[in-house]
């Protein structure tokens, strides 16, 4: 069995806890799009492991492997390695086709976000730029690192293009720093398209884990305010090279309201006293950036649309317990703009109006309180199920392993 793991709303959903969760039923995990912009926390024996660019699923089946479609920061994932690992070398593959984060796009990333009239907010791990080089096909691959005299052509070419931007890009000490690393490295580097395909091939299973969510998608987030990569499922074929006749199942993850950091549409979103209430009770600051992260209700609209485009066909929805801290929830069911009712996101979110519906809070969830037997939870349960169409399989009420349950 092949999962696919993908939020649904703007990132931050609770994905890490959710691998960590099923983790342990496969045996291999993969990141296939993104890079250090991401941030999955792990709770396990009461100590946070935060990840950025392995993937989280790594603490449950002992093999990761970073995809063709990520994008890596060679010192990011040195200091992401010796922060959770210490000295022992995690067991772990890189795509030879992998892109690799040069300086000069952490600067760019920088220089594009001051010339922007309006903001995006990102996390300035130079990830936009990055995949810029990538498509523009200037990019600086994993395998390159293993090819002095290939290095050395990019890394000039490189240096042409960057040129007109005035920025420091010193060759002979990039090439040192990136041949230094490909050494370090050399046993990692592989056909992990390859790799996969044999090993799915020999029976072993495989937990593909999405970083970002579906919303901050290139084509299908909130454009421009999103992030440089495809982050749907379908991502996760195009993104390690496994077909997508080899995937069985996609869960879809959605916290129990709405948060987003950075700038761009959220039609739920709560200013105020609420605001902060929930920000607060959720720690809803950013996990890579630290930024306070906007919140909002429950988006039905768009969560409706994530779920269409992935495929989703289970749900895990985390932080009931944060919702709960809340003296009265609601839930947008439609937006209204210009007279007229929507299911689903119109072509503009500007304007809409969210139609909102109320529901009791359930308070605090105790101690070994069974989620299944808190009415009032059930029934924002069922409302989602009922008004997505999709089941709602797993429920998360905490940071630990354990407040995690499955719903019948
Ligand atoms: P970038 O990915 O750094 O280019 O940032 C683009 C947008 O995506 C910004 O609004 C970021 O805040 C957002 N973003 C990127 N990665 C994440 C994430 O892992 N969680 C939440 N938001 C993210």
């Amino acid at each position: 069995m092949n999962t696919v793991v993908v939020g649904l709303q703007f990132g931050d959903e609770g994905k890490g806890k959710v691998v960590d969760a099923i983790s342990s039923k496969y045996d291999i995990a993969v990141r296939f799009q993104g890079g250090p912009n991401a941030g999955h926390t792990v709770v396990v024996g009461g100590k946070r492991y935060k990840f950025h660019m392995l993937p989280a699923g790594i603490m449950g089946t002992g093999l990761g492997i970073i995809g063709n479609g990520c994008v890596v920061s060679p010192d990011k994932l040195m200091e992401e390695i010796s922060e959770i690992f210490g000295d022992t070398m995690p067991n772990f593959k890189v795509s030879h086709r992998a892109h690799i984060i040069l300086d000069v796009h952490v600067e760019m990333d920088g220089w594009e976000e001051r010339m922007r009239s309006s903001k995006i907010g990102t996390t300035k791990r130079g990830i936009g730029p990055a995949y810029q080089d990538k498509v523009g096909r200037y990019g600086i691959r994993f395998q390159d690192l293993l090819a002095e005299n290939v290095l050395e052509k990019k890394l000039e070419n490189m240096k042409k293009r960057y040129e007109p931007y005035g920025l420091n890009f010193d060759v002979k000490e990039i090439k040192k720093k990136l041949l230094d690393f490909g050494r370090a490295m050399r046993e990692r580097i592989t056909d992990v398209s390859l790799l996969l395909n044999m090993e799915i091939k020999n029976g072993k299973s495989v937990l593909f884990e999405g970083a970002q969510g579906t919303l901050l998608d290139v084509d299908f987030g909130t454009y421009p305010f999103v992030t440089s990569s495809n982050t749907v499922a379908a991502q996760a074929s195009v993104g390690s090279g496994v077909p997508i006749t080899s995937i069985d199942n996609i869960l879809g993850v959605a916290k129990a309201y709405i948060t987003r950091v950075g700038q761009g549409p959220l039609p739920t979103e709560i200013e105020g006293e609420d605001a902060k209430k929930l920000r607060d009770a959720g720690g809803e600051y950013g996990t890579t950036t630290g930024r306070p992260r906007r919140v909002g209700w429950l988006d039905l609209p768009l969560l409706r649309y994530a779920a269409m485009i992935n495929g989703v066909r289970e749900i895990a929805l985390t932080k009931i317990d944060v919702l709960g801290k809340m003296d009265e929830i609601y839930v947008c069911d439609k937006y209204i703009k210009e007279g007229v009712k929507y299911e689903y996101p119109p072509l503009d979110l500007n304007g809409v109006e969210p139609e909102l519906v109320r529901f009791e809070s359930w308070g605090n969830i105790l101690e070994n309180e069974s989620v299944s037997d808190i009415p009032e939870v059930m029934e924002y349960i069922r409302f989602i199920e009922e008004r997505t169409g999709i089941k709602v399989k797993m429920v998360s009420y905490g940071e630990r392993r354990k407040d995690m349950e499955y719903i019948a």
